[in-house]
């Protein structure tokens, strides 16, 4: 007993102080570590961003770490959080410049280094901090209640191209909310509860994704809402956007049925006349 225990002792005596030493969140760790350089890329992506101010000596931090861990994890990347060990020499100056005074210090950073920083003073747990930051994200959504309201809407800014999610629930996704924070300032978001899917129904767009979320987007000035085919994931919607906000991507409303057949027929014409064979032999 006493031998097969000892080797075991012995190797915790000598892992822990390392384990304290290399900080308090490993390489693995979905909270990243930050210094004054990279602190100052990550805030340029204007997103809604968590920094906890740390010192690998302070006991509170240590307590925090697994709670900010898991509130990382929930957030799936969406929201990144990051720490920044303020007892690293390198560091020291920059925590002072943020106003760090004691340790941890949890700061939100609502959209990159557009707006100033939010103190968090709330319990240091993960639900406490995660309910916390999903309600900071400052991502202007227009709620829509009733189809009446989108043509009012759409026309309110038409230099600007808009995008709608329909959902039968009230409650807007984190994804279309750190969606609509990143790009907001060239192109508006909205949110329309359609309970039962009757408003989409009603527009009579083709879908075979079958997927209870449908982005709907208006070219600039256009009331005709085009549907969003690809996946509903935060780097191919985002791609779609910016090519939507760059003017490259194809909004022409297709309907279902009758339209999407005459264009075939039109296309089948064209090249029939364009076709220099066909024609010499007419
Ligand atoms: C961040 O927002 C500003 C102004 O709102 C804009 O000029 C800048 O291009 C944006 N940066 C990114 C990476 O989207
Ligand atoms: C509405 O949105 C939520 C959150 O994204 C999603 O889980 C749900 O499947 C969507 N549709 C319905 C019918 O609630």
């Amino acid at each position: 007993m006493l031998f097969s225990r000892l080797p075991v002792l012995l190797l915790t005596a000598v892992l822990l102080p390392s384990l304290v030493e290399a900080g308090l969140f490993f390489k693995s760790s979905p909270v990243k570590m930050l210094d004054a350089k990279s602190f100052k890329k990550a805030l340029r992506e204007n997103q809604t961003s968590v920094v906890a101010f740390v010192a690998p000596w302070c006991g509170h931090c240590r307590n925090l770490a697994p709670e900010y861990e898991k509130t990382a994890k929930s957030f799936n990347g969406l929201v990144p959080l990051y720490a920044i060990d303020c007892d690293a020499q390198a560091n020291k100056q920059f925590c002072g410049q943020q106003g760090v005074q004691g340790f941890p210090t949890v700061k939100l950073f609502p959209r990159g280094n557009q707006a100033p920083p939010v103190d968090y003073r709330g319990e240091r747990t993960s639900k406490a901090l995660f309910s916390w930051a999903m309600g900071q994200i400052p991502h202007g959504i227009k709620r829509l209640k009733a189809q009446s309201e989108i043509t009012k809407w759409v026309e309110q800014s038409s230099d600007k191209p808009h995008a709608i999610l329909l959902n039968t629930s009230t409650k807007i996704p984190l994804l279309w909310k750190v969606i609509a924070n990143k790009y907001n300032h060239r192109m508006k978001f909205g949110n329309l509860h359609d309970e039962g899917g009757s408003y989409f129904e009603g527009l009579g767009l083709e879908d075979s994704s079958k997927s209870d979320n449908k982005v709907l987007f208006f070219a600039p000035g256009s009331t005709e809402p085009v549907l969003y085919e690809g996946t509903l994931k935060q780097k191919e919607l985002s791609e779609f956007i910016v090519s939507v906000i760059k003017g490259k991507a194809d909004l022409t409303p297709r309907k279902k049925g009758v339209e999407s057949d005459s264009r075939e027929t039109e296309q089948v014409f064209e090249t029939l006349e364009d076709d220099p064979v066909l024609h010499e032999e007419l």
